[in-house]
């Protein structure tokens, strides 16, 4: 009986250590396109998402889409499907690869039609920085109406990167302010004057903090035909006033910025909502411009529908030298949930050349030493 008790128990040892080698060998890659689970064995459910590197660790917070995708009759001439909003998801990790749930940090209401955060409106594009001066987690964010017409940006902060968030409020930015550079004729144009009045309609987005600790708002403005860089105030949680039209009439959105040997990068995606298109890349010695476009970075197959991705992110890999993540979205308009991550390395090449080719499976060490 001992012997059988002993055999039986060496048997499942053996299965639970295989299972577990396993187990970290199946984690140990990043494969772009398949079922991304966390560390308890759930899907990763953390989309249009954005990076917060802060103590060694990186806290990924993204879009929770969960529920019945559906279209809404407002949506129906576009197509625009949705899942209701449940909140913003946040998920910590030491190695890229491994994620550990965090929870929902800004969860949804869902008594109250008219708050920005009721179920029925839009929050997409959640971006977390830091600011090291009021020690406070500054979360800036999509806010929309069902049918996308309110065209704002809300703003949250937290005491921890894990939350909870508290929602302060949405905006159009730079209400009574003129862009940069604008000149007399523009002034008199009447989209323009109207959103002198009323602020800048402000849809897809993403937060930039530069190495002097100053924040920059890029958002899809002028009904997304017009890219605008908005400085952000100390605080982080209120624009100053100062703004400018970029890559104007090029319609660009899902904007992620990185910056690599005091250069800009700017990379975007087209506006066909759910539905890949070319992926965009600018580059600029300043900030505010001027920025010159290059060439999709996309290259193989697929390369002209960006991988069947849509960016969101380019993840700055921490002790690594020219190690960025491009990090995108694989939508599945019809069941939103299921929507995937995908994450490629970026290669450098001479002068400013920038490229991006697909790999099924990868890990960190394709960054070198
Ligand atoms: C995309 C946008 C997404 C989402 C979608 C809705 O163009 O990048 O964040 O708003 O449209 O259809």
């Amino acid at each position: 009986m001992k012997t059988i008790l002993s055999q039986v128990c060496t048997i499942l040892f053996v299965s639970l250590l295989l299972s577990s080698c396993m187990e970290t060998k199946e984690s140990a890659k990043i494969m772009p396109g398949e079922i991304w689970l966390d560390t308890d064995g759930n899907f990763i459910n953390a989309h249009g998402g954005g990076m917060l590197i802060y103590n060694n660790t990186y806290y990924w917070y993204g879009e929770m889409k969960s529920g019945e995708t559906y279209t809404p009759e407002c949506n129906k001439e576009w197509g625009g499907t949705r899942v209701d909003v449940t909140g913003v998801s946040c998920y910590s990790s030491k190695d890229l690869i491994n994620w550990q749930y965090e929870g929902n940090v800004l969860p949804v209401v869902t008594d109250n039609p008219g708050h920005d955060l009721h179920t029925s409106k839009v929050v997409e594009r959640p971006k977390v920085v830091y600011n090291a001066k009021t020690k406070k987690f500054v979360m800036w964010m999509h806010i929309d109406s069902m049918d996308y017409s309110k065209a704002s940006s809300g703003v949250a902060t937290s005491d921890s990167p894990t939350g909870p968030f508290t929602y302060i409020g949405s905006t159009r930015p730079n209400a009574g302010f003129w862009p940069l550079d604008v000149s007399e004729d523009d002034k008199k144009d009447g989209n323009l004057a109207e959103d002198f009045e009323t602020g800048q309609m402000a849809r897809d987005m993403t937060i930039f903090v530069d190495d002097d600790g100053k924040a920059y708002h890029f958002y899809s403005s002028e009904n997304n035909v017009t890219q605008h860089i908005a400085e952000l105030s100390d605080d982080y949680l209120s624009h100053t006033g100062k703004y400018k039209r970029l890559f104007i009439d090029r319609s660009m959105e899902a904007a992620a910025v990185f910056k690599r040997e005091g250069k800009y990068y700017f990379m975007a995606s087209g506006c066909t909502a759910w539905d890949p298109n070319p992926a965009r890349l600018a580059v600029a010695e300043n900030i505010w411009g001027p920025w010159e476009e290059l060439d999709n970075p996309c290259v193989g197959e697929n390369a002209e529908l960006t991988f069947i991705s849509q960016s969101t992110y380019v993840i700055p890999v921490q002790g690594g030298k020219d190690a960025f993540i491009f990090m995108a979205d694989r939508w599945n308009k019809d069941d939103l949930k299921d929507s995937r991550y995908i994450w490629l390395p970026i290669e450098f090449g001479d002068k400013d050349s920038v490229s991006i080719k697909w790999h099924d499976e990868w890990d960190l060490d394709i960054f070198g030493e």
